[in-house]
């Protein structure tokens, strides 16, 4: 398959058109040459010659507007010609039909400046990205519509509005194709979507809509090397993501098409979330598989070259439900702050050799620099419950939060409960995390992490106020959780002890939008620490205006604001503990610091925050987490027969297993026997269900019922790695005093007919630890119960 590009106009990068005239934008007019990008049989062509592509991720949006030269210079500096960037269709499309590219969202912009530098751009509009973004990139009033799998395929609800995402796109960007002149190589169509579906239907829709927007360079589709082969199609070129083994993700990519090979996303360490172990990626087994790729005439993107941070709210959340923390620093070579270390140098001289005979790399620019602030009192507060806005929406029973056309931020409903005994109240769901009261005294939480949805109520001798305080963290970014309807979920019920349930009715509910860019609402702060709930306010002088790290790690749980400008989401669980903040968000003189805290600071008195010169990544605290009651599970299997007992194959291969008889059961366990390597240690990437046509059984109810061991001290193993969908991250056992066999229990939400089950082994290459040999499957009503 040849793609050829043989469209020569001419036209000036960063110029207008008025009537025949061309007008600078922003300061010199380059001129800019058309140039041809093909995909050869063996190679990319640019203007018909062989041209390797060595790219590094980076997304605008994570980085401050003021320091995309200098992220760019660096990566220009490690030996990358490219870098792939994102486009997020709710960055620029929060509320319906318009489009912001302003500032800090001016791709146009950050493709001249990746130009300056010498950079080739792969464009990845989406509409769905992933990335750890809220819901994955996409606008979340898409759920006012109803369903809960109409997102990502052809049903108009959704294809209608992203056309016209990728017709704006088009508009803005179209320009800096590099047949106009700029520096677009190539544009991706969607996102992983062969590990989502496999309607190549909707694929092509997506395709004709680039087409049809004047896109003129390739498109092609990215997806995990065990997804290659299930939604390609000759019309996009494809390439493969992984961050191990790139000879068999090669492999897959040969068996499919002729053409250049390319890894779409190579690992170079992963995201963290919430109370869970800091991620990082190994430097010798990255260098190695760089080298692997370029030997091989192959061409990569690195995920990510410079991760940065997902400031504001723009957080996603990995499946079932782990938010993501607001650093991005993923280990990238290119740290969070832009600083540069041991493993930068790695790859540069992984690279090196490599470069064209005319290639010399550019020094890497200096560090920016960086200063400390001593600790600041944050004097003054007011509770959340007094920042509510006056404005009261009535309704009989809670519906989502995007059907009152609320985006995002905290959420208060309440209603009366009249004078009668105790009992319990039970939401059908809350998104995300709420806390309840009965006239102003805390008496529980609601817990979407573990779906906790229930409250013991107290007696009543007369009518008392419930009120539910909602916090939304942010929408989960991949699998079908993307239909991610926030707040409290209708019916609410109480029943009293030896009753039975009856709704609760007539509510009255208020909230704080926070919106796109974490809008503040008017708050009356007084002297004194909050109770609770509540917005704190404080400040500091600065001399000079350097990054820092705001250190939360006193702090509870909630969000920052610094000069009006919202920072992002800090959780002292960790294993983040300091928020990256930017010196050119600063001003000389006064800075104001406001911090919404939803359990509030540790300690007594007056609490302060201090900037230190260096980020705390890696310090997760989860006994500061919501007091959770000690799980009281109990394993079933003795005496329950098997429904299969097998051997799994070596090696890394995705396996369908299909069992004798189709067995019907809420429970499933995998009960792993022992492992390839002789090793006291089981690890399992990805754990699916089928059904009798072997398709898998939809998952978006799941939890982990029990597991045997889970390794959480040197890196994070837990078992809800087996049903995250994500191939690179797996559950394993406890990496000290574990030993065979290893049980994990799913929770399936509801009762499914289960006909077999497909497992993907822990990535690597041969001989990594875990990888299961004999097991057996079990599926029932009650394999690990708390009875
Ligand atoms: C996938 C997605 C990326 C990102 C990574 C994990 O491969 O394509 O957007 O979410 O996983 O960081």
């Amino acid at each position: 398959m040849t793609t050829d590009f043989h469209r020569r106009r001419v036209l000036r990068a960063g110029a207008v058109t008025v009537g025949s005239a061309l007008l600078p934008v922003s300061g010199i007019v380059h001129a800019a040459v058309s140039r041809r990008f093909a995909i050869g049989e063996h190679d990319f062509l640019l203007d018909g010659k062989p041209l390797q592509i060595r790219c590094g991720e980076m997304h605008f949006a994570r980085v401050p507007r003021e320091y995309w030269s200098h992220r760019l210079k660096t990566i220009k500096a490690m030996g990358l010609n490219a870098v792939c960037a994102y486009l997020f269709w709710n960055y620029h499309e929060w509320r319906e039909g318009r489009y912001d590219w302003a500032a800090q969202r001016d791709a146009a912009e950050f493709c001249r400046l990746a130009q300056a530098e010498g950079l080739w751009v792969i464009l990845r509009p989406g509409p769905y990205a992933c990335a750890e973004w809220e819901m994955g990139g996409l606008p979340w009033w898409l759920l006012k519509h109803d369903g809960d799998a109409f997102l990502r395929t052809r049903d108009e609800a959704y294809l209608a509005p992203a056309r016209r995402w990728l017709k704006e796109v088009g508009r803005v960007l179209g320009p800096q194709q590099v047949t106009h002149g700029g520096p677009i190589l190539m544009v991706q169509v969607e996102n992983e979507y062969g590990f989502y579906g496999d309607d190549v239907g909707y694929l092509r829709a997506l395709r004709q809509a680039l087409l049809d927007t004047g896109f003129d360079v390739p498109l092609f589709q990215c997806n995990p090397t065990n997804a290659v082969a299930r939604t390609y199609i000759p019309e996009l070129f494809t390439v493969a993501n992984f961050g191990s083994d790139p000879a068999a993700g090669f492999k897959a990519l040969d068996a499919v098409q002729k053409g250049p090979r390319m890894c779409g996303e190579y690992y170079s360490g992963w995201f963290d979330t919430w109370g869970a172990t800091h991620h990082g990626g190994g430097v010798e087994g990255a260098t190695k598989d760089i080298s692997a790729m370029l030997k091989a005439n192959g061409s990569f993107s690195l995920y990510m070259a410079h991760g940065g941070t997902t400031f504001g709210l723009w957080g996603g959340c990995d499946r079932p439900f782990r938010p993501d923390t607001t650093s991005y620093d993923y280990d990238a070579p290119i740290g969070e702050a832009g600083w540069i270390g041991a493993k930068f140098d790695a790859y540069r001289a992984a690279i090196t050799p490599f470069l064209a005979p005319d290639e010399k790399l550019p020094p890497p620019p200096p560090r920016m620099p960086v200063m400390t602030i001593p600790p600041f009192a944050l004097a003054e507060s007011v509770a959340v419950k007094s920042a509510m806005p006056a404005r009261v929406i009535k309704d009989v029973s809670p519906r989502p939060i995007e059907q009152y056309d609320i985006s995002r931020g905290l959420v208060s409903y309440r209603v009366t409960l009249p004078a009668g005994p105790g009992g319990v109240v039970e939401v059908a769901r809350a998104r995300d995390l709420a806390w309840v009261h009965l006239d102003g005294k805390q008496i529980g939480t609601f817990d979407t992490r573990y779906r906790r949805y229930k409250v013991d109520v107290p007696a009543r001798a007369k009518p008392a106020v419930l009120e539910i305080l909602l916090y939304t963290i942010a929408r989960v970014n991949f699998g079908p959780e993307v239909h991610d309807r926030k707040g409290i979920h209708g019916p609410v019920t109480f029943t009293p002890k030896g009753g039975t349930a009856a709704p609760l009715e007539h509510w009255e509910i208020r909230a704080l939008d926070f919106d796109a860019d974490g809008v503040l609402p008017p708050l009356a702060f007084k002297k004194g620490r909050g109770k609770g709930a509540a917005f704190y306010r404080g400040g500091f002088d600065a001399a000079r205006t350097d990054d820092t790290f705001l250190d939360m790690s006193a702090w509870g749980q909630g969000v920052v604001w610094v000069n009006g400008r919202c920072l992002g989401r800090f959780w002292s669980i960790g294993p983040t503990q300091t928020m990256y903040l930017p010196g050119p968000w600063l001003r000389k003189g006064r800075n104001e610091v406001v911090v919404l805290d939803l359990t509030g600071p540790r300690g007594q008195g007056v609490p302060t925050i201090a900037g230190l010169a260096a980020p705390i990544l890696d310090q997760p605290h989860r006994e500061r987490d919501l007091p959770r009651p000690p799980s009281t599970v109990r394993l079933h299997l003795d005496g329950v027969k098997p429904v299969h007992e097998g051997e799994f194959a070596p090696g890394s291969q995705t396996q369908d297993v299909r069992f004798a008889l189709p067995a019907t059961g809420r429970q499933f366990c995998l009960e792993a026997l022992d492992a390839f390597d002789g090793k006291p240690y089981a690890a399992v990437a990805e754990l699916s269900l089928l059904d009798k046509d072997g398709k898998t059984l939809d998952q978006s109810n799941w939890t982990i019922a029990w597991v045997d061991s889970e390794e959480s001290t040197k890196e994070d193993g837990g078992a809800l790695n087996a049903i995250n969908g994500q191939n690179s991250d797996y559950w394993i056992t406890a990496l000290t005093g574990a030993s065979y066999p290893h049980r994990l229990v799913l929770d399936l939400g509801r009762t499914m007919e289960v006909a077999g089950l497909r497992y993907v082994p822990r990535q690597g290459p041969e001989g990594v630890t875990g990888r299961i040999r004999r097991f057996r499957a079990y599926v029932g009503a009650a394999l690990a119960t708390d009875q």
